[in-house]
This record gives structure tokens, sequence and C-alpha cells, in this order.
């Protein structure tokens, strides 16, 4: 959570920052700030608000003012205040609410800090080294800011030594020192910070998001070293001093992948990209029409050695590995259990050598994911986590990556990284059914074939997206509703109703439609809309009694139904047909119906819909 950037370079700082803050608002999006440096020292610009409000507030602070640190160089000979040096911060609050005063950057004499994080032995430090007197914000990154100067001495990487060797908690700092114009350090512990020396100058930022308009090469900054930015030079030091050289990868990302492209929203424009996402996510992937991870180094005595599996993972990334546990059940017959991250390590879990650990992540940073993944290993599990963002810390701490190629996601609410990792899953299935002898090599190339069919059914539904943005305009009023399913369409209504209640603000609850009458039921009334998932044929006439159940009580249902077996429910209920795939594929084209009635619900009542209230799209605290 909170985005950071730093940059030095030959080019106009303010600018850079300002656009990097923007593709990295949906870490945090309720202040934003910049400090820009030169000779003359240090100004910052900060507020509660938007990246487009710190715009404003920079365009406001700076009008008429000669010598604007952070300004390009001038032909009037001005150019020796030229400032190749500045950081950003979007946030995200933890601690101290929203406000112009606890929006980063925070100045405490000779040092501008930003911090993503959380540091726990806040008050502690205020009270040990009496830091309280200089404090004008109720952040906790403040402190850090106070202790750094309190230990400044002239010389910055022994000052950032001492003051994180008192910090306890989770931080990523990114510092300036007033008296050392043109550089900017940065250290970490556990939230990430990932860097770059490219053509325009050197910069750094919480993800890649912000680095790919510049270049496709970049590094992880280690925990607990010291990156020294200059304008054609980095440095990394680990806590004794000794320099060691980055480990650079290469984005897979296309460079202008994260702009919108047209589309008014990114979750419009990921939503569209899912049929390309999958194909992408599955090439290299398929072989001879098996499924084969040869290519991720991903050896089959993982499949084949392990006696139960373990999904972990957060939100949206959960949900994908409930579809995965009623495949692993119906296919595998293993035993299969999926944890919330959170939840996992304060539960006793049961994990061993024989438990194959699967991580999901989108971003690859969520830290009760990371934890859980640390965990896990100390107990002997092995782990092979499905992520989207390359060299990200799940990806590190894991034996094994799968990647999803579903390129940058940055609408908060979750679409072709959910896909995405469902196909990873469906591939997983089919490799260990055909190792562990379930399915024959014919059986397997059904399965495949049948996977491979997702694209196009998918773009068969985005073709129907006026229909669901009718039905979508039917919602708007609604202030509660209900999703209900049975077996997989309840996994799948339970991802529906998370997108719909995260960006429409309807309270939307997932109800497995047989344990309706055991409460649910009662809230039933003709303003409860109802929204039911009908794919798996063997569920169906079950499923369509509790659908009579709910209609009788006077609900308004609207079907997502599997269209060979819709027969002439159209006479009865308000319906959107989804193209015909196996009973155990339908999540794809459905979820991608109910993406898209989401989407529309949350656009329609004029919401932000890529930044909904409250939320971020990284969560990097516990
Ligand atoms: C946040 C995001 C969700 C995401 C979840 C887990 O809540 O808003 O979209 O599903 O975190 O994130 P991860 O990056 O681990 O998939």
């Amino acid at each position: 959570m909170c985005g950071i950037i730093g940059y030095t370079g030959s080019e106009d700082v303010k600018e850079i920052l300002l656009d990097a803050l923007e593709l990295l608002e949906y870490r945090g999006y309720d202040s934003a700030g910049i400090a820009l440096s030169d000779r003359a020292g240090v100004r910052m610009f900060k507020c509660a608000g938007r990246v487009s409000d710190l715009r404003n507030v920079c365009r406001r602070e700076t009008s008429g003012t000669e010598t604007v640190p952070g300004e390009p160089a001038r032909s009037d000979g001005s150019a020796e205040r030229r400032v190749q040096c500045g950081i950003g911060h979007t946030r995200w609050a933890t601690h101290g609410g929203v406000s112009d005063a606890n929006a980063h950057p925070h100045q405490v004499g000779k040092v501008t800090l930003v911090h993503n994080g959380i540091i726990e032995n806040y008050r502690e430090l205020i009270e040990d080294y009496d830091l309280g007197g200089s404090l004008v914000s109720d952040t906790d990154t403040e402190v850090v800011a106070a202790l750094l100067n309190r230990f400044y001495e002239g010389n910055p990487q022994e000052a950032i030594r001492k003051t994180v060797s008192r910090l306890r908690g989770t931080f990523a700092l990114v510092v300036m020192f007033e008296d050392h114009c043109g550089a900017i350090y940065t250290t970490r512990n556990v939230s990430p910070v990932v860097a770059t020396l490219c053509e325009q100058g050197a910069m750094l930022a919480s993800d890649l998001t912000a680095l790919c308009r510049f270049t496709g090469r970049y590094f992880v900054v280690p925990e607990y070293h010291i990156l020294e930015l200059r304008e054609d030079a980095v440095r990394l030091t680990d806590f004794d001093g000794n320099e060691t050289e980055p480990e650079y990868f290469t984005v897979n990302w296309e460079l202008n992948s994260a702009g919108k492209n047209g589309y008014p929203f990114y979750m419009e424009k990921e939503i569209m990209e899912q049929p390309q996402a999958i194909a992408d996510t599955m090439e290299e992937r398929v072989r001879g029409g098996l499924p084969d991870f040869s290519a991720d180094g991903v050896p089959d005595t993982l499949f084949t050695d392990c006696e139960r599996i373990c999904v972990i993972a957060c939100g949206t990334a959960r949900h994908a590995g409930l579809v995965a546990q009623a495949l692993v059940k119906s296919i595998l017959h293993m035993h299969i259990e999926v944890e919330m991250a959170s939840e996992f390590m304060y539960s006793d879990p049961v994990i061993d050598e024989k438990t194959l650990v699967l991580a999901v992540s989108q971003s690859g940073e969520t830290i009760d994911t990371l934890e859980a993944v640390k965990y896990a290993r100390r107990r002997g599990a092995k782990c092979l986590s499905i992520i989207n963002v390359r060299g990200s810390s799940i990806a590190r701490e894991s034996d094994y990556v799968l990647y999803t190629n579903a390129g940058p996601e940055i609408a908060v609410a979750s679409t072709k990284a959910y896909t995405t990792q469902l196909v990873i899953f469906y591939l997983i299935v089919a490799r260990m059914a055909l190792l562990r002898g379930v399915f024959t090599t014919e059986e397997t190339q059904s399965y495949i074939r049948e996977l491979q069919r997702t694209p196009d059914t998918i773009k068969e539904v985005l073709g129907k997206r006026r229909d669901i943005h009718v039905v979508a305009g039917k919602l708007l009023a609604a202030k509660d509703l209900f999703m209900v399913g049975r077996g997989l369409d309840y996994s799948i209504l339970l991802e529906g109703s998370l997108k719909l209640k995260e960006v429409s603000y309807i309270h939307s609850e997932a109800y497995a439609s047989g344990e309706l009458k055991h409460g649910p039921i009662a809230l039933i009334t003709q303003d409860t809309p109802v929204v039911a998932a009908v794919t798996q044929e063997k569920l169906m006439s079950k499923e369509l009694s509790n659908i009579r159940e709910v209609r009788s009580r006077g609900a308004d249902v609207v079907i997502f139904i599997k269209e060979s077996i819709a027969g002439n429910l159209a006479e009865e209920y308000e319906l959107i047909t989804l193209p015909d795939m196996r009973d155990e594929f339908m999540v794809m084209p459905a979820s991608a119906a109910l993406q898209l009635l989401a989407y529309y619900v949350s656009s329609d009542k004029g919401f932000d819909v890529d930044k909904p209230r409250n939320l971020a799209k990284v969560v990097t605290v516990e």
C-alpha cells in the first residue's frame, strides 16, 4: 500500500514524479506529495486528495516563482538551479487520518522522507529519543524522519543504518538529505522497492508500473541494503558497507500496456484484454496438446510427491483458489484446503513436507500471503506460486513460480489476473491428473482443448456487453443484493459478488443457494434483487428450485445461464446466456459476464471505477 517514487536525471523531475504517481495511484489514493531538491534546498508540495489535486497545488505554488526546484534547465543562466532529484508518494492512510499534514513527504531538519509500511514502535521511538517536540503530523513516518535527522551528521548511509537498527515493522524508506543534492537513498524491510538505471537517469518505485514507461530492465532492492541513486549511477551496499551488484530482471510487459488505451477506465480495458491475457498465459505451457511447465522449470516431482494441497491467497486470488478446490476434489480426489492468508498462521495449519502449497497473488506483494509462504516453507512444504508481477516478493520467497502473463493490472478490482490465475490452475490440475494416472493422454488433450476455447468463449461474452449493461441498469437502485448458486456456481458468485460490492458499494452477498432457507431468505423482499448462476448441468434443477423460492418472495431475479440449458426460462426470468463449455470451464465465461455487470453498475452510478473508496490494489500492511 502507498506508492513511492524517486527520480534523479536529466528530465523534468516534477513531471516525471507526478506522472509516476498517477500510475502508482492504485496503491493508495487519499493524499499525495512530492519533494524537489536543488542546491538551494528541498521544497515540498503535498495535499489530501488525488494526484490531480497535487498537480493543482504544484501549479498554484510554483506560478510566478523564478527559481522553482525541479523545473528543467532554463536558457537564462539559471541552469545551476536545475534540480535532478525528487521523491514522491501516494498514500493509503494507516497512522493518522487523511489530511495535508499527514501526507508524505515528511521533512525534519535536513531530512526529507517518504515511506511505505508501518513502523510498529513509533511511540517508543518518540519517547526514547524525545522526538515529540518537532512533530507536526500524526504519522509513524514523520518519527522516522525525525530519528534520521537526529542521527545525521553528514553521512547518509550511517544515519540510515543507525535509524533502521531501531525500527520495528515493515518499511520502504526513500530519503533525500538537503546537503546531498542529486542523491536519493532507499532502504527497506518487506515493503517493496524496484529500481533501475536507464537513459533518462536513475529511478526507483514501489512497483514496475512506474518504471516500465522508461525501460524494460529493473532490479529489486534487497532487504536491509542501502541503494544510492545518482543521475548516472546506482550504488548498492549492504549494512556492513560492502558493495553488491544489483541483479537485473527484464519486464515482459509492453512498455505502453499500462495506459488506458481509449477506455474510460482501466477496469473495462482489463476486462476486454482477457482473451489475449488467457492466450498468453497458456502459450509455452501447452505442448503436443498437453500441459507442460518445463519452460517454467517446475519439476513433475512437485506434483507427484505431494499428498495434499494447500492454497494460500487473499481477496480475488483466494476466489481463484476456491475454483481450484472444486477441480482438485472432483478430478484428482485429493485433499485440498484454501486458506485466507491473513488467518493462515493463526489457525494451526496442517502443513508438512508432503503438502504442496500454491500461493496465489496478482501483485506478489500481499504481506499476509508473503508471511504465510515463509511460514509454510519453514514447516517443510514446497511452495509453487501463481503470480503476475515478475520478481515480486512472493515470487522470490517461493520454490517455484508460474507467472500469469496478464500484463499490468491497474484497476483495484482484479479481473484479468483472476481469469489467468484460473488458467494456471486448470493447467496444474491437468498436469497432475496426467502424472498421477487420473487422466489418459487423450483425456488430458481433450481437457486442454476445451481450455483453449476460453479466449473465444470470453470474446463471445464481451460481445454481449450491451445486454449485460441493460441488466446492470436495473440494479442501480439496490441497497442489498444476493447472488445464489451451488457448487462451482457458488464459487463463481463469491467472486462476482466481491466485484460488485467493491466497485458499486451495493451490499452484495454470495450464498450457496441451498443455505438460503437457513437464514438469509428472511431478508429477501421485492427490494432485494437476486443474481443467480446456473452453469452446472447436474445442479440445475436444484438451483432452479432455490431460484423459485426467492422469486416467490418477491425478488427480481436475473440468471446467468449456460446457453444449452436455458430452455424456455427466458419466458419467466431475465437471462444472460453464456456460451457452452464443459461444466468445469463455465467459470470462465461466467466470470467475464459478472465482471461486466459490476463494471457497468459502478460506471453508471458515476463512481471512479478504478479507485473504489478505502481500497488499494496492493496490500502491504497486515
Ligand atoms: C486487494 C486487491 C484485490 C486482490 C487482493 C489480493 O484487496 O484490491 O484485487 O485480490 O488484494 O491481492 P494479490 O495481489 O495478492 O492478488
